[in-house]
Order: structure tokens, then sequence, then C-alpha cells
């Protein structure tokens, strides 16, 4: 595309007065944009602070019928429940995962009482409850793949019983996908969407997350073969065509920011809803940069926002949504 000349093209005329600069502005951010990932923790009406996420914290399941109201009345249709976990519910068998009565589907349903207009949204993968850390079972040393994904469809279809309305398989194993979708037809569940973390990297700025659900001590190894190498984008591709054709509804590219080539090129390829998650260490990276004086919290957390709405993203998985749809609201 050419462009006129200076000065018949003068570009800064167009940047000179808000009016202007809201008549040409292309990507748009609300708070209909933001899926709002909390922590859940066991006890009564208690918080506590995530030292590695200023501003994060973990909250009991009667306070998270609170947090569901505030994203009710800010416009945030979507909260994603993350469970701490005690020492005591890890287990070998990591059987905890698919009970009823564990803590995030506890939490399911309290988000469900107290704001049944939020749509609810899980993360499945063994790592809560696993006595490793990992997000599948390890036998010989090895993340072993099928005996894996069984275990994820029970506690898939334990979500879905809890009222959950998106399912987040974040593990990275194959076959994944169909095999929960497969279950979830054949029990009743027809309406339980899946937002699959498909283009899942194995990156280090999931340090902060790992201290908030407790995983970090258990932690044993690393994630990599498993999560996607941070060197791959093609690979990234053939994932979401997988996972679309095993009946995902949704796709999601994680980490965010250093990652939104991948967003681009899934959203312009597929055209499907396309998610991001910008993962703890972005959150504590901006945050506390921001605490130092060292940037403008506010502006860095709307800027990195809206970028990824540029970048094709329908949506944004944020530890910021409160804060930010509170900005977009006044
Ligand atoms: C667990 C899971 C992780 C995150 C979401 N689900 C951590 C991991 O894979 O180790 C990271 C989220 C974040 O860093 O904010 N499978």
């Amino acid at each position: 595309m050419t462009q006129p000349r200076f000065p018949a093209a003068r570009p800064r005329r167009l940047r000179a007065t808000p009016a202007l600069r809201a008549m040409v502005r292309e990507s748009a951010l609300s708070p209909a944009d933001f899926i709002w990932p909390i922590f859940v923790m066991a006890g009564q009406d208690a918080e506590e602070p995530v030292p590695s996420m200023p501003g994060v914290v973990r909250r009991t399941v009667d306070r998270v019928a609170r947090a569901a109201r505030r994203a009710e009345a800010l416009g945030i249709p979507a909260i994603c429940v993350f469970p701490y976990t005690a020492p005591e519910d890890r287990t070998e068998d990591c059987a905890v995962a698919w009970s009823t009565d564990n803590i995030a589907n506890r939490a399911i349903r309290a988000i469900k009482d107290a704001a049944p207009g939020i749509a609810v949204m899980t993360d499945i993968a063994l790592d809560p409850y696993n006595i490793n850390g990992q997000d599948g079972y390890v036998r010989g040393g090895e993340v072993v793949n099928d005996e894996t994904v069984a275990a994820l469809v029970r506690m898939a279809l334990a979500q879905a019983e809890a009222g959950a309305d998106i399912l987040g398989p974040s593990d990275m194993m194959d076959g994944r996908i169909g095999a929960i979708r497969d279950a979830l037809e054949s029990e009743g569940h027809q309406k339980a969407t899946i937002l699959s973390y498909t283009a899942k990297y194995a990156s280090g700025f999931y340090g902060p997350f790992r201290d908030a659900v407790g995983a970090s001590g258990a932690l044993k190894g690393d994630k990599t073969t498993y999560q996607i190498d941070p060197a791959n984008s093609e690979e990234a591709l053939r994932m979401v065509a997988r996972d679309l054709s095993e009946g995902a509804d949704m796709v999601m590219v994680k980490p965010g920011m250093p990652y939104l080539d991948i967003c681009r090129r899934v959203k312009d390829r597929f055209g499907v809803p396309t998610f991001a998650y910008q993962v703890s260490g972005e959150y504590a990276m901006l945050r506390a940069a921001a605490q130092n004086g060292w940037l403008d919290g506010r502006a860095t957390m709307m800027e990195s926002l809206m970028c990824f709405k540029r970048a094709g993203c329908d949506g944004i998985l944020t530890y910021f949504a409160p804060e930010a749809a509170e900005v977009l609201g006044g």
C-alpha cells in the first residue's frame, strides 16, 4: 500500500486529538475480554497473599463467591479456578483430582450459586494433586501419556458434574481432547465447552503460579517432554489443527506477551476463538517493576492487554482482570 508523500500525508493529523485517535483506533479492550484466574484454598472466610504475585491472593471457597459477584459487577464474563493443594492432597494416584468435593469443584459450585451468569473455567492437569508436581503420572522416570489421559477424563467429568462451563486441559498429553470430548458426549455433558491449552510452551514464566498453587516445592524435573519448545511455531499450528479436529471449541496460546507471534498466526490460519494466557511471570514482572517505580503500572497493564487484542486474540486470561476492568469501567 502506498501513501501520498509528505506533506500531502501528515500521519500526525490523525493522532492530534483524543477524538481523532478514538475514530481510527483499530482494536478495543473491554471487561468482556477477560477471564480472571483465581486461586482457591481450604478454610473459611480467609485470604492470603501470594508473595511472588503482589496483589493476587488465595481465597477460601466462601470468598470465591464474593469474587464471583465482583466479576459480575465489573462485566468480567468468566473466572478460571485453580486449587492450592496441601501436601496431603498430593498422592501417587492423584485421586483428589476427580473427587466431587475437592476445593476446585466446590469453588465451581460456589461461583454458580453466587453468580449464575459467570462462566466457570477449570484447569485439567494432575499437577496440583500429584506427589511430584508433574501434570501426568510418572512411571519409571517418565511422564506417561495414556494412563494420564484416562485420569484427566475422570477429572473433566467431575468438573462438568460440578457445573463448569469451560474445561481447560492444560496438561499437553496427546489424545486428551478427543478422550475428554467423547466422555462428555456419552455422559450427557454436550454443552460443556473445551478451551484447550493448545500451544502451551515449556516456559520459565510459570514460576510464580507454581508458588501460588503450592507446586514449586513438589515439582521434580521439568515439563519439557510434554510442553512445547519455545523455539517452535509450526508445531503450535499443528497442535491447533489437532485439538480442533478432536473437539476443542476454543484454543489458547500460553504464555502470552512473549508469544504474540503465535497468537497472530493461530488467528490468521484458523479463525477460531483464540485466547492468550498472560501468565504469572508476566504479571509478576510488570507488578514488580511498577512497585519499584520503574514502570507506570497502570499504563503498562492496559498496554499489555491491548496488545493481545491487536495480535488477534478474542480474550485474555489475566490476573489483572478486576483491576483492568475497573480502569475500563471508570
Ligand atoms: C498447570 C498449569 C500451569 C499454569 C496453568 N496451569 C503451570 C505449569 O504448567 O507448570 C501456569 C499459569 C501461570 O503461570 O499463570 N498445568
